[in-house]
């Protein structure tokens, strides 16, 4: 084989795609990885899921600085933010976790490639960076990821509009934020500038916060997140934006139709979702089949209308998450190694780090309801758990949705402290297809905020013994 012939050429370094050439190269495949950012790790580790944590992380513990430390007999004076610092400790995490990648691929083998790639037929892969050069390829994987969604007459600058690459990035506190849209990125990114000290308005077409969220959940959501004072407008269109030197006036109608109104903030953050991406790869000219929302049509093995090219990730249909699009990786290249792996797509979770953290696998009680299915509910507050009231966090609850006929467990839904850890008790439970009555008869540590998954299984059969 050539230096520049490979069993696989990835294009795309995020979550799809590094894992998926390590992964491949463990096979023994030789793997090329294609990148233009100039760092691996895609959206999620430069400008996504860790930079927002690190972000959620530092003005958590600012805010307990300052209001919660002195119910605790805990005394600091008074709590300062150092803006600069905090986001100096966000950018070192990034680096260090996106350098690691680099040194993943020299450990595993694999040859990571600076530049864009463009699809050429023929499994070729030309690849624009420093030199240009064309790789050839037994198959190819698209990893591209998405992009943030435009909202028309609302242009980024990623100063005053701001998407969330800018939010994460913002050089003062604002004295008035406004948030587009009330989903993941709108709560995450507005409750960091919300504990940081902005005064934060979202503005959400909808009825409802977190749209595809178990009901009872987001309601919860909204309610805690107004008693931490982040205001909220729903069934509001927004229609416009216009940046000026005295900051930002929004116009906005309501969704149901009406009159229009303005709204004035320093800096606005666009969070109405992400598309595809997928901009001068060179599909057309090769026929890879795209649906009506841009994304890459694959088969169950990945494999896209033509031979050869496979997608994974937030480029192809299912939930934009880091850890689909890893899984999605994996089982992707071990299909093409031969191997009979296998992805779950019931008992995929998601989680939103806000404080309470909301945590959800499986079907919602909406969706039972539509699909005609019976079903028995167990709900548990967390302030029936020991641990919650003595950690002094006690919002929120689980709730579990079992099959009324199996037990069969069916979707978990959970709103209180660390909810993001303690549901992977239930995504194992589900993976293995576990009853209500399964988890209920686990013995579960004393005193463990996981305790309220045992309360609440044990609620599904209507027999609880400390709530
Ligand atoms: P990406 O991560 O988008 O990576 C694709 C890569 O391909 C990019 O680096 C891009 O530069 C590169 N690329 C594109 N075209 C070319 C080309 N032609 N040639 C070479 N390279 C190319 N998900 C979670 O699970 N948990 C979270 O907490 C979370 N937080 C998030 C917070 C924010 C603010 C955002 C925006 C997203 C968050 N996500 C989170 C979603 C997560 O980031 C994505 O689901 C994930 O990154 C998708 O991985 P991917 O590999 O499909 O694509
Ligand atoms: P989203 O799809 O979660 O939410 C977008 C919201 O904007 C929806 O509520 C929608 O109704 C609303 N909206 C759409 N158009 C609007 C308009 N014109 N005016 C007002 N509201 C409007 O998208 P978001 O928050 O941008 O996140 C994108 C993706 O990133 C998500 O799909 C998510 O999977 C991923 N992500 C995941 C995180 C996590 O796992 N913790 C964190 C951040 C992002």
């Amino acid at each position: 084989m050539s230096d520049n012939t490979f069993d696989l050429v990835v294009v795309g370094g995020g979550p799809g795609g590094y894992t998926a050439a390590i992964r491949a190269a463990q096979l023994g495949m030789k793997t090329a990885c294609v990148e233009k950012r100039g760092t691996l790790g895609g959206v999620c580790l430069n400008i996504g899921c860790i930079p927002s944590k690190a972000l959620l992380q530092s003005s958590e513990l600012f805010e307990e600085a300052q209001h919660s430390f002195a119910e605790r007999g805990i005394s600091v004076g008074s709590v300062k933010l150092d803006l600069k610092k905090m986001m100096g400790q966000k950018e070192t995490t990034v680096a260090g976790l996106t350098q690691g990648i680099e040194f993943l691929f020299k450990k595993n083998k694999v040859t990571y490639v600076k530049g864009t790639g463009v699809l050429q037929g023929g499994g070729r892969v030309e690849v624009s960076g420093e030199q240009t050069q064309t790789l050839k390829a037994k198959n190819i994987l698209i990893a591209t990821g998405s992009e943030v969604m435009p909202l028309p007459n609302v242009e980024i600058d990623e100063k005053q509009i701001v998407s969330s690459t800018g939010a994460l990035d913002l050089p003062k506190v604002p004295k008035k934020l406004v948030v587009i849209g009330a989903g993941v990125i709108g709560l995450e990114l507005g409750t960091v500038w919300r504990r940081l000290g902005a005064e934060v308005t979202v503005v959400e077409f909808l009825d409802r916060i977190l749209p595809g969220t178990d009901n009872e959940v987001a309601k919860a959501t909204q309610r805690i997140m107004k008693k931490q004072g982040i205001e909220f407008l729903l069934g509001k269109k927004v229609t416009g934006a216009k940046a000026a030197k005295t900051g930002v006036t929004l116009t906005m109608e309501p969704a149901k139709g009406g009159d229009a109104e303005t709204l004035k903030a320093d800096v606005v953050l666009v969070a109405i979702g992400r598309r595809p991406y997928t901009e001068g790869l060179g599909l057309e000219d090769l026929g890879v089949e795209k649906d009506h929302a841009g994304r890459i049509v694959v088969d169950k093995n990945f494999k896209s209308s033509v031979d050869g090219v496979y997608a994974v990730g937030d480029v192809i249909e299912g939930p934009m998450l880091a850890h689909k699009a890893e899984d999605e990786g994996v089982v992707c290249v071990e299909m093409l190694a031969g191997q009979k792996p296998h992805i779950n797509y019931d008992t995929i979770p998601g989680v939103i780090y806000t404080w309470p953290e909301v945590a959800t696998v499986g079907k919602t009680e909406e969706q039972l309801k539509e699909a005609g299915v019976e079903y028995n509910v167990g709900k548990v507050p967390f302030m029936a758990n020991a641990r919650a009231r003595a950690n002094g966090f006690t919002e929120g609850f689980v709730k579990i949705l079992a099959d009324k006929k199996t037990d069969k467990v069916l979707g978990v839904h959970i709103i209180g402290p660390d909810a993001g850890t303690i549901i992977h008790e239930c995504v194992l439970a589900m993976e293995f297809g576990a009853s209500s009555e399964d988890i209920a008869r686990t013995c579960h540590a004393h005193p463990t905020l996981n305790e309220t998954v045992k309360e609440a299984a044990l609620a599904v059969a209507g027999r609880t013994l400390n709530s």
